[in-house]
Formats: structure tokens, sequence, C-alpha cells
């Protein structure tokens, strides 16, 4: 199975995309709603609790997980992938989906200055700038943390006029940074949720990166590329659902996301 981690429902915006590029594959999703958000911890305490969902899907059978979290893939995914993975198991894969998306980002700015939208950790991090000016040292990049973004997510309160009121004030602090900005990837995973807000706010003059479509794109191109990790993978087209935190809640919201009926396992991590 390919395991997809997010710390909260964040995740299912890729999972998504996942079901609908490659459905093929049997999933097992795992969200740690019971210690979202991460956005504001420390690179330690965020580190800790992504290997712990690594194991934690490796242990359910997942031989490559997908940090479907920008938060986790800017602060864990490197140590994770240098120094953990060759003493857990040197064949499984863990990817992240900061790299996959800044591979194309030259595809959407003509004023060649984007904006990031992100939580304080991935922002912090500096990992998009890092990435992006590797590929395209061309293009300008402007950040701005959103932190009380996830927590409205995690909340359901998506609808709230509170939602309007944050997306607007963010969006205008990133866009007086650099009024040219063209394109804004909303860099983390719950932020699609809130799109008819950023659609509603930002109007047609700023592209918004689809990075849910981008990584189910590069996990397509991945798993071409790696016959011996496909052949690994089980293809019955099947989704486990797991969560830190109350099944009950979990249900509801992931199935109002995902357009069907959802029943998830409440598991402990540590
Ligand atoms: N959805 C996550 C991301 O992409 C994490 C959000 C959080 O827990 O703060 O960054």
């Amino acid at each position: 199975m390919i395991g997809v981690f997010d710390s909260g429902f964040g995740g299912l915006t890729i999972l998504k995309s996942f079901l609908e590029k490659l459905p093929q594959y049997d999933y097992v999703f795992l969200g740690d709603n019971a210690r979202a958000p991460y956005g504001g911890r420390s690179f330690e305490t965020v580190y800790q609790y992504t290997l712990q969902a690594v194991k934690k899907l490796f242990s359910f059978g997942c031989p490559l997980v997908i940090l479907a979290c920008n938060t986790a893939s800017a602060k864990a995914l490197r140590t994770i992938q240098q120094n953990d993975l060759e003493n857990i198991n040197p064949q499984n894969r863990v990817l992240g989906i900061i790299r996959p998306t800044a591979e194309v980002i030259g595809n959407y700015t003509k004023t060649q200055k984007i904006g990031i939208l992100g939580t304080a950790g991935t922002v912090n991090s500096g990992s998009y700038i890092l990435e992006i000016q590797k590929l395209y040292p061309e293009i300008k990049v402007f950040q701005q943390a959103c932190p009380m973004l996830v927590p409205l997510v995690e909340n359901g309160e998506t609808n709230n006029p509170a939602a309007d009121y944050f997306v607007e004030k963010y969006t205008s602090q990133l866009l007086k940074q650099c009024p040219e900005i063209d394109a804004i990837i909303l860099g983390c995973t719950h932020y699609p949720l809130l799109i008819k807000t950023f659609k509603k706010i930002l109007g047609e003059k700023i592209t918004l990166i689809p990075q849910n479509e981008i990584v189910a794109e590069s996990l397509k191109d991945y798993l071409s590329r790696h016959k011996e990790m496909d052949f690994r993978l089980t293809k019955k087209s099947t989704v486990r659902f797991l969560t830190t935190d109350d099944s009950k809640v979990f249900d509801e919201r992931a199935a109002f996301f995902l357009g069907k009926n959802v029943k998830s396992e409440t598991i402990e991590i540590f």
C-alpha cells in the first residue's frame, strides 16, 4: 500500500488527486489530528511526530510513504531520508511534496515573481526558496505565514466569516511585499479546503498553483521510473483511513471532502 501522511485533514487534498490519477493502488491515509496543527511546532517535534507516523505506516504494510504535508516535508523529510531510513528499512521510501512542486513552478509565472502561503514552520524553514532557487534562479519568491488557517480547517470552520478575514489578511500581506506576484502556491495541504475563499478574494489575475495535481503527476512519474517499488505495491483500489483522534469526527469531515463514505480507525502512533 501507499502510505499518505498529514498532521490532519489537509493531506486528503493530496489523497483525492492520487485516487483520481492513480486509482489502481491501495492507500493508507494517516491523519495525526490529535496533535495538529504542526505548523507552529519546533523542528525537533515535527521530526519526531513525522518519524512516528512513518514507522507506523511502514508497520501497516506501506513500503512507500508520501508526506502529504509541507511542514513535515520541510522539517522532517531530509533527516528521515538521510539518517533514519537505513536503520528502519533501507528498501522503503519516504517522499515529500515541496520538491515536486518547486520543479514545475516555472510553468506558472510570467512576471517571475511568485508567492508562497504556508505554515510558520514551512515559511521559516526556507525550503521553498532553496528548492526554487536551485531550479529557477530567475524567479523571485515571496512568503507569508498563515497561522490561523489550519486551525480553521481542522475545526470545520471553512465557511466561517473568520476564514474570509484571515485569507484576506494573509494574501494582502503577501501582495504588499510584491504587487507583481502572478502565481501563488498554497504551500500547506490544508489550504485547498479554503479554495473558494482564496478564489473569491484573489480573483482571476493570480494563478493558484494546484499542488495536489502536481504531486499526483510526480508520483505517477516516480512509479513509472521505479518499477522495483511499483512491483511491491498492491493494486486493489482500496483506501484505509487512520486517525489519532475521534474517528466519528474524522469520518464526517473526510466524507464531506472526498464525497464518499469514510470509515476510519483511531490509532496511537507513539
Ligand atoms: N497540512 C500541513 C502542511 O501542508 C500541516 C499543517 C499543520 O499541521 O500546521 O503544511
